[in-house]
């Protein structure tokens, strides 16, 4: 299989590892690193830890895999956290959240790389009077309709593009 290299993060990654004075033991240190730095692992980051380590690409790969923390697709550009907690779902946070699954064309917690939005169910905002509540970035909605859903991420998409 061919590992196509974004070369625009080399340099980045390169530095990164090279903080880490290149050694392989810190090799989850250098991932935690690139991930905070890119928000995900792509193959081609492995692939350069890989070479500047001088480590195989399996024993690359075999840490990130075992640690669920690592993604390795880009995440959502937001992520619009739900409130599925009592309050919010006696008005109506399910049916949103049934929605917003259908609208974005996504499940809670499973983002395409790259999407508009990825969905995190949460467990209330400490906006129960006015349920159902969501939240982007740290912007808190309330009383969300559907149609109240669509505007905000709208919203959210006009204002990225500017
Ligand atoms: S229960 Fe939804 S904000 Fe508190």
């Amino acid at each position: 299989m061919v590992t196509l290299i974004d070369t625009s993060q080399e340099p980045l990654i390169r530095e990164i590892c090279d903080r880490h004075q290149n050694k392989p033991d810190e090799l989850l240190e250098i991932l935690h690193d690139i991930q905070a730095t890119d928000g995900y692992i792509s193959d081609g980051a492995l692939k350069i830890v890989a070479d500047a380590l001088n480590i195989s690409r399996a024993e690359a790969h075999g840490v990130v895999s075992f640690y669920h923390d690592f993604r390795r697709t880009a995440p959502p550009q937001a992520t619009i956290k739900i409130c599925r907690a009592e309050a919010c779902q006696a008005v109506g946070s399910e049916e949103l959240a049934h929605y917003a699954e259908a609208t974005l064309n996504t499940k809670f917690g499973d983002a395409a790389e790259g999407a508009d939005f990825g969905l995190k169910a949460v467990y209330c905002l400490g906006n129960c009077a006015l349920g159902p509540a969501m939240m982007i970035d740290e912007t808190l909605y309330g009383r969300v309709t559907p149609e109240r859903f669509d505007a905000v991420c709208e919203d959210q998409r006009t204002n990225r593009r500017q």
